[in-house]
C-alpha cells in the first residue's frame, strides 16, 4: 500500500494551518522538544511501531512527531468521537504518518479508525507497541486481536479511567503485557487533569453557550484532581461552586477550599452549570433532570459518556440542535443545555488542554514508551509507574520556560533531610 494515501482525515486541505499551530505549540512544550533535543541522534524508540489512540489534537501532533524523531514508527487514531481538530489531523496526514480522525465521527468509524491503525505500518506489519487513553485501543487489541499480543511490547496509559481498566486486567490476570500507568505520574495528574482542566472546562462553556458565568451557581460532581481543576475554572469564572462526592476525604478538601458541598438529589435544582468529572457512571440520571433549573446546562469532563445519562433525556425529552456538540431538550416545560452529547466536554466544545501543561503529560508518555521499549525485560506483565526522578525531571524540564528558579540543596542540607542534592526529594508515599 502507499503509504502516502494511508490516513483518513476531513479535509486535508487544512493541513497548512495545522502546520502552523503545531509549529506555535512546539514553543509551549519544552519537555518534548528537549526530548528531540536528548534522543534524537541516538533513537532509542528504532524499531518501535506504535499505534497511538488519543485525542488528535495540535498537541498530540507534537507528541506524534517526538516519537517519530526518536526512531519510531507511528500510527494514530482519536479515543473520542468529537476531540479531533480536523487541521492537527490534517498537518499528520499530510507529514505521510498513517492517522484515521476526524471530529464528529459515529461510533462504528470510531472504531474503524483504531482497527486500520493496528496494520498501517510499513510493509503491512502490525504494531509492536500501544499508546492508550481511555482503554479503548488496548481494548481492541486484547478482545479482538489476541494474535497480535505476542509481538507487544508494552503499553503506556494516559487516563484515569484507562488505569483502572488495566489494573482490574492486573488482578483478574488477564494483562498478557507490561503497562505503565503515565496518569499517576505526579507531573501528569496532577498537573494536566487538574490545571489542564482549571483552563479547558470554562474554555468549553464558554465557546459552547457564551453564557456569563459569573454569579451563576455551578455543581461539580467529584472533587479528585479533575473536580478540583473543574472548581477552580468556575470559582475563577465568578460562579459559586456546589461540589459533590462520595468521599469523605475528598468531601472534606473540598470544604475547606470554600466550597459548599452537597448530594447531588440536594443541589442539582439550585445549579445553573453542572459538571460531572468522576469517572463513575450514573451521576446524572432522570430525577436530577426533572428537577433542573430552566436552561440549566448540562455536561461531562471525565473521560465516558456514561456519567450522564443522556438515553434518558433521549427518550424523556424533545431534542433540538443548537449548533454541533449544543443540544436543547424541552423537558416538562423547561429547557436544559447538553454539551457535547455529554462526552468530555473539553475536547468537545474547546481544544483540549493548553500545549504547556500537555508537554508534562506527554513527556512522561514518550519516557514510558522509551522504558518499555528499550527495558522490556526489567518488566513483568504488569501495571508500573515511572520512577521517581524522572518525574522531577519531567517537572525540571518545564521550569526555565516560565522563569522558576529553583534553590539547590548544599551536601549538608540534603544529608538532614536525607535526600541526595540530585534528589529525588521525597519518598513514594508522599502525596504533593
Ligand atoms: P479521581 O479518582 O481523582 O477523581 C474522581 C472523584 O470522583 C473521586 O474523588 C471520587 O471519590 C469521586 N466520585 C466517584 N463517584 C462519585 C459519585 N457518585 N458522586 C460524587 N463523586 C464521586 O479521578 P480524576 O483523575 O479526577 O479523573 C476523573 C475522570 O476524568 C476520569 O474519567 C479521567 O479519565 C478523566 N480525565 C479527563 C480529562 C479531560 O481533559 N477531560 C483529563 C484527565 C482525566
Amino acid at each position: 500500500i502507499d503509504t502516502a494515501s494511508k490516513f483518513k482525515v476531513k479535509d486535508i486541505s487544512l493541513a497548512e494551518w495545522g502546520r502552523k499551530e503545531i509549529k506555535l505549540a512546539e514553543a509551549e512544550m519544552p519537555g518534548l522538544m528537549s526530548l528531540r533535543e536528548e534522543y534524537g541522534q541516538s533513537k532509542p524508540l528504532a524499531g518501535a511501531r506504535i499505534a497511538g489512540c488519543l485525542h488528535m489534537t495540535i498537541q498530540t501532533a507534537v507528541l506524534i512527531e517526538t516519537l517519530l524523531e526518536l526512531g519510531a514508527e507511528v500510527t494514530w487514531s482519536s479515543c473520542n468521537i468529537f476531540s479531533t481538530q480536523d487541521h492537527a489531523a490534517a498537518a499528520i496526514a499530510q507529514a505521510n504518518i498513517p492517522v484515521y480522525a476526524w471530529k464528529g465521527m459515529n461510533e462504528t468509524e470510531f472504531d474503524w479508525c483504531i482497527e486500520q491503525t493496528l496494520f498501517a505500518f510499513e510493509g503491512g506489519k502490525p504494531l509492536n507497541m500501544i499508546l492508550d487513553d481511555g482503554g479503548d485501543l488496548t481494548n481492541m487489541v486484547l478482545d479482538r486481536y489476541p494474535e497480535l499480543v505476542k509481538d507487544i511490547k508494552g503499553l503506556s496509559e494516559e487516563t484515569t479511567t484507562g488505569v483502572h481498566r488495566l489494573q482490574e486486567r492486573e488482578e483478574k490476570g488477564t494483562l498478557p503485557m507490561p503497562a505503565i500507568n503515565v496518569n499517576d505520574s505526579v507531573t501528569k495528574s496532577k498537573f494536566d487533569n487538574k490545571y489542564g482542566c482549571k483552563e479547558s472546562l470554562v474554555d468549553a462553556i464558554r465557546r459552547a453557550t457564551d453564557v456569563m458565568m459569573a454569579g451563576k451557581v455551578a455543581l461539580v460532581a467529584g472533587y479528585g484532581d479533575v473536580g478540583k481543576g473543574s472548581a477552580a475554572s468556575l470559582k475563577g469564572a465568578g460562579a459559586r461552586v456546589i461540589v459533590t462526592e462520595i468521599d469523605p476525604i475528598c468531601a472534606l478538601q473540598a470544604a475547606m477550599d470554600g466550597f459548599e458541598v452537597k448530594k447531588m438529589d440536594n443541589g442539582v435544582a439550585e445549579a445553573d452549570i453542572i459538571v460531572t468529572t468522576t469517572g463513575n457512571k450514573d451521576i446524572v440520571v432522570g430525577r436530577h433532570f426533572e428537577k433542573m433549573k430552566d436552561k440549566a446546562i448540562v455536561c461531562n469532563i471525565g473521560h465516558f459518556d456514561n456519567e450522564i445519562d443522556v438515553s434518558w433525556l433521549n427518550s424523556n425529552a424533545k431534542k433540538t440542535e443548537i449548533k454541533p456538540q449544543v443540544d436543547l431538550y424541552e423537558l416538562n416545560g423547561k429547557e436544559i443545555i447538553l454539551l457535547a452529547e455529554g462526552r468530555l466536554v473539553n475536547l468537545g466544545c474547546a481544544t483540549g488542554h493548553p500545549s504547556f501543561v500537555m508537554s508534562n503529560s506527554f513527556t512522561n508518555q514518550t519516557l514510558a514508551q522509551i522504558e518499555l521499549w528499550t527495558n522490556n525485560d526489567a518488566y513483568e506483565n504488569k501495571v508500573y509507574m515511572l520512577p521517581k526522578h524522572l518525574d522531577e525531571k519531567v517537572a525540571r524540564l518545564h521550569l526555565s520556560k516560565i522563569g522558576v528558579e529553583l534553590d539547590v540543596l548544599s551536601a549538608d542540607q540534603a544529608e538532614y533531610i536525607g535526600v541526595t542534592p540530585e534528589g529525588p526529594y521525597k519518598p513514594e508515599y508522599y502525596r504533593y
